[in-house]
């Protein structure tokens, strides 16, 4: 089965096509575009400007993906012609679309689903609806060099761990899964971006922390881990956010002071990275392997942008190693991390529904259903 999956919940837009064969899910196309630099300059995401830019750029990255995924290639400059190309391989070897229809933000959600919907009608094709949140979960059945996801196995443990939302929840099998719990405040990647913008950090700031944290040698700051031991499967992180606040207020010379955090000394940026970084990527961990040892899992599935961390990846087999557990941890690597369309496909493939078009509707607020 070939399906086009579309992608527009937040600042990205992007389409792939996405195949599965022999039990083997592989991508074909993967075409994102994105509105962070612009998000960059106001220092978070305004709604409507991620919307009017989803508008402008949907169907090119829709004809991409489409041209990409066959020998008639992606060419960049596109026309009527290549259009016209692109609606034969979606007619001729697509068999169903997969879009994202919650959660996210209501104007760039309303695009890609009005766009998906229209595509079924007038190409006739069915229609997957699929929840973001469960497509960064599924992102890792993906095949890709040296990961192999025929060996994920059920009952396992899911950790999403993204600019919005961090989430642990309990797969017994595809359907029936558990939420244990989640952020009571903050998402981990929210206030990574957040302190990044202490930090004057590039937007988002996960890369940048993470690259400014393997810097570090020797760590001399220490922030608290937010519910570390909490005896449940909550998370915080505003708490962190305050703290490192704090620091760089206490530490801020008439020279450095917070409105000009370009000042900061390089030195001092890069420690306030690590320790950052070190206290989100503890909690995490503690709490994931707590949730498979609980629950009786042999296998942990990670996902969303943060999971792109490779400190955090590190970590879990570190952590797995001294306790001498035997749990295997899958992340999607990078690209499948952060936003996709890809993931969006593998969760149609391994798990999707078809929908009557007229049936789907855009979801802001869509949780775990
Ligand atoms: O999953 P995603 O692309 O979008 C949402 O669904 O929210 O996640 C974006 C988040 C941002 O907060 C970004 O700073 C974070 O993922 N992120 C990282 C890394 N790459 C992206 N956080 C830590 N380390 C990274 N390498
Ligand atoms: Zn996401």
């Amino acid at each position: 089965m070939r399906i086009l999956a579309i992608e527009s919940s937040c600042d990205e837009t992007g389409a792939a096509v996405v195949e599965k064969k022999d039990n083997q899910i592989t991508v074909l196309s993967n075409i994102l575009a994105t509105s962070s630099d612009m998000h960059a300059a106001t220092g978070g995401i305004i709604p409507e400007n991620a919307a009017r830019e989803q508008v402008k750029v949907i169907i090119p990255v829709i004809v991409e993906a489409l041209l990409t995924s066959t020998k008639a290639g992606g060419e960049k400059q596109q026309d009527a012609s290549s259009w016209k190309t692109a609606g034969q391989v979606l007619r001729n070897e697509i068999d169903a679309i997969a879009i994202t229809y919650g959660p996210g933000l209501i104007g760039s959600l309303l695009i890609g689903v009005e766009t998906a919907k229209t595509l079924s009608l007038v190409f006739n094709k069915p229609i997957i609806p699929v929840n973001h949140l469960l497509a960064h979960i599924y992102a890792n059945y993906i095949s890709v060099i040296n990961h192999s996801p025929s060996t994920i196995h059920h009952p396992y443990i899911g950790l999403i761990v993204s600019g919005g939302h961090t989430d642990l929840l309990y797969f017994k099998s595809h359907n029936d899964y558990e939420w244990l719990g989640g952020t009571r405040d903050d998402a981990a990647g929210e206030a990574i971006d957040k302190i990044g913008r202490m930090l004057d950090l590039s937007y988002p700031a996960g890369p940048e922390m993470e690259k400014r944290a393997n810097i570090v040698k020797t760590p001399s700051i220490k922030f608290q881990s937010p519910m570390i031991n909490s005896n449940d499967f909550d998370f915080s992180f505003s708490g962190l956010k305050a703290e490192v606040m704090r620091y760089v207020k206490k530490v801020s010379t008439n020279d450095t002071k917070l409105q000009n955090p370009q000042k900061f000394d390089a030195n001092l940026k890069n420690q306030i990275c690590y320790s950052t970084q070190k206290a989100i990527t503890d909690v995490l961990v503690k709490k994931t392997i707590n949730a498979a040892e609980v629950y009786n899992c042999k296998t942990i599935l990670i996902g969303g942008g943060v999971s792109a961390n490779q400190k955090l990846n590190k970590e879990f087999k570190l952590k797995i190693e001294n306790l001498k557990l035997d749990i295997e941890v899958f992340a999607p690597g990078k690209t499948y991390a952060t936003d996709n369309a890809a993931m969006i496909g593998a969760y149609a493939l391994m798990n999707g529904k078809e929908k009557n078009w007229k049936d789907i509707k855009s979801n802001p607020e869509l949780y775990f259903v």
